[in-house]
Formats: C-alpha cells, sequence, structure tokens
C-alpha cells in the first residue's frame, strides 16, 4: 500500500511537504500544479514550485515528489514535462481536476474532463515526450457537471500509455462536498490494468477502510483528512499491519508548527504575517481542540513579535 499527501494549490508547499515527510508515513508527494499556456514552462518557475527538483526529486529525508502540471496544449505539455523530467522529476502528474473558474475558463483542470478525447491526447502527447524510464500519471474527479464520462476520461488515460491514475471520486459539480463517490472508483479499478489511486473524504483510518473495501485500490491519496490530523498516514498503516499506535499529541505538533510559521513568514506581505500557520490551524481545529484555541488567539496577530511571544510561552507551558 502506497499513501499520497494530496496536491492541494496554497496548502501543500515544499515547506509543507518538509514537515509531512517528517511526521512520516507518506509515501508520495505531489507538487502544487505549474500551469501551461502556450509556452513551455521555464526552469525557473518549476524550481520555484518544486525546489525537491534540486535535490533527485525528493525532500530532504527522499520521499518522491512528483511534478503536477495543468494545462490544455498537448505540446507543450510534452516540452515541459520532458523539461522537469530532465530536472529529475520523479514523475509527471497532469492535473484533470482542478475545479477553478480562472483555470477552467482558460482550458484547464476538470474542464478537460469534457473531452476524453482531448484528455487522451495530452496524455499520449506527454507520455511520448517523457522518457520511458520517468512514469506519467494523472489526476481526475469523475467529471465536470456530472459523473457520466467517468470512465471514458479513465479508459482514454490508460490507453495513452499513463503509469497510474488518481481519481478524486467526485465530478466537479459535486466540489467537496460529501459524500465521496468511492463505489466507481471501484468501477475504474476493475477495468484498468495500471494502479488506481483512490482520494476524496478519508478522514479517519474507518474511512480508509471503508474507502479500501468499496474500491478495491491498494494506494490512496490523502488530502483534508491528513491536513487535519497530521499523522492519519501512520495510524492507517499500523491499522493495515495490526500493530498498536499512539497518536500524535497536540504538544508535539508546536515545533512543526513553528516551523511553517517560520519558513512561511517572509514569503507574503506582512499584513498577512502568519497566514500558513493560520491556514494549518483551521484544518487542525477539525481534529485538535488545542487547535481551535490557538486559532482563536492568534487569528489577530499581524506583528512578529506577537509571534515569538506566543510559541515563546508554548515552548515552557507546552
Ligand atoms: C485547497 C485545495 C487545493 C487543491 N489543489 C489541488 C491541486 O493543486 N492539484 C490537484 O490535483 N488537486 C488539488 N486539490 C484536490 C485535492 O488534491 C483532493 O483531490 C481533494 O481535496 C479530495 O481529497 P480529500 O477529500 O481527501 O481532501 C485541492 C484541494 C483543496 C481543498
Amino acid at each position: 500500500m502506497r499513501l499520497f499527501l494530496a496536491p492541494m494549490e496554497s496548502v501543500v508547499d515544499h515547506h509543507f511537504r518538509t514537515i509531512y515527510s517528517e511526521i512520516g508515513g507518506v509515501d508520495l508527494f505531489v507538487s502544487e500544479f505549474v500551469r501551461v499556456n502556450d509556452m513551455p514552462v521555464t526552469t525557473k518557475t518549476l524550481l520555484r514550485e518544486c525546489p525537491e527538483l534540486a535535490n533527485h526529486s525528493r525532500t530532504a529525508n527522499g520521499t518522491p515528489v512528483r511534478v503536477q502540471l495543468l494545462g490544455s496544449n498537448p505540446q507543450t505539455l510534452g516540452e515541459s514535462g520532458l523539461k522537469a523530467a530532465k530536472l529529475g522529476a520523479s514523475a509527471i502528474d497532469l492535473n484533470f481536476g482542478c475545479p477553478a473558474k480562472t483555470v477552467n475558463k482558460s482550458h484547464g483542470g476538470s474542464i478537460l474532463l469534457k473531452q476524453p478525447r482531448l484528455v487522451g491526447e495530452i496524455v499520449a502527447a506527454v507520455r511520448a515526450a517523457v522518457p520511458s524510464e520517468v512514469p506519467v500519471t494523472a489526476k481526475i474527479r469523475l467529471g465536470f457537471e456530472d459523473r457520466s464520462l467517468y470512465m471514458d476520461n479513465a479508459l482514454a488515460i490508460a490507453e495513452a500509455g499513463a503509469n497510474e491514475l488518481c481519481v478524486h471520486a467526485r465530478s466537479k459539480a459535486d466540489g467537496y462536498n460529501p459524500p465521496a463517490y468511492w463505489p466507481y472508483i471501484g468501477k475504474i479499478v476493475d477495468a484498468l490494468d495500471i494502479p488506481v489511486i483512490a482520494n476524496g473524504e478519508i478522514w479517519t483510518v474507518a474511512d480508509w477502510r471503508r474507502c479500501k473495501a468499496e474500491t478495491g485500490s491498494q494506494d490512496f491519496m490523502l488530502g483534508r483528512g491528513l491536513v487535519a490530523c497530521p499523522d492519519l498516514a501512520l495510524q492507517i498503516k499500523a491499522a493495515a499491519n495490526n500493530e498498536p499506535y499512539a497518536p500524535l499529541e497536540w504538544h508535539e505538533l508546536l515545533p512543526l508548527l513553528q516551523h511553517l510559521y517560520l519558513a512561511t513568514k517572509d514569503q507574503y506581505p506582512l499584513r498577512y504575517l502568519g497566514n500558513r500557520l493560520k491556514q494549518w490551524l483551521y484544518y487542525l481545529q477539525l481534529h485538535y481542540d488545542e487547535a481551535a484555541i490557538f486559532f482563536e488567539r492568534v487569528k489577530r496577530y499581524k506583528q512578529p513579535h506577537e509571534f515569538a511571544a506566543v510559541f515563546a510561552q508554548l515552548e515552557k507551558t507546552g
């Protein structure tokens, strides 16, 4: 079984991947999407979005990171995939799931699911351009307005030579609302010869068990559930191996929260100071009561000394 941390634009950047690779349990990461238009993406952009490329496409402790590309132009996507492969990408992942209006307007992400033939052409072009030893993978939703074309897209991707397919078990119209329609993934698993990674609405070990039973997948991608519960991957692995497991306690997370704050604080204008810390706390409060209290405390903080004081105090009191 492999567990992936889902790509999440503006959430799962390389700082976040570093933290999660230290926590453990995640076998594979995927970069935020790199948008490709009518020109191949530059080396500078690839290195900015996926700095792990400079480390053989791995986090500092050696977990592979895939480069995710998003666009609709088969040729420039192929050229960009080749560029990323030359920089050492562990795999090239193609995004056919993004629901954002701006992205869909420029003909990228989930809107392409209305055209399985184009989806196949894109995968085939990238597969042809990228050396065969570098996997080309794709991530889809079940459709755009509805789920009627889910199998056409899955088959088009497999027939075009993709090495793996990740399925987020909702259409674009389903948004991020529960449920995730896992049985559709089961149908894709049955129809395809390549690994199919199941994604959507896995928040607990019990969810993972049901997802596994309903999909028959061997591999799983965890998104918001893993952001809210940072050792969910470890919990799932322990459960899969029938091993005892002591869940991560709140005080063990404090150094990691401080790490994210310090790593990202100079990345944004001062008025957004602490935004990434607050964002993680927003998810963590779904799992830890202490995170809600911490969030309430820091949500209006804007000054470095306010954050420094709160971390200094927490270091003493835990
Ligand atoms: C804030 C946010 C950003 C996301 N960004 C991406 C992205 O860049 N690429 C992608 O393929 N999926 C993206 N997704 C979708 C997730 O990878 C995942 O498919 C989705 O959240 C469902 O999994 P979950 O129910 O476990 O969260 C994003 C989701 C969220 C909530």
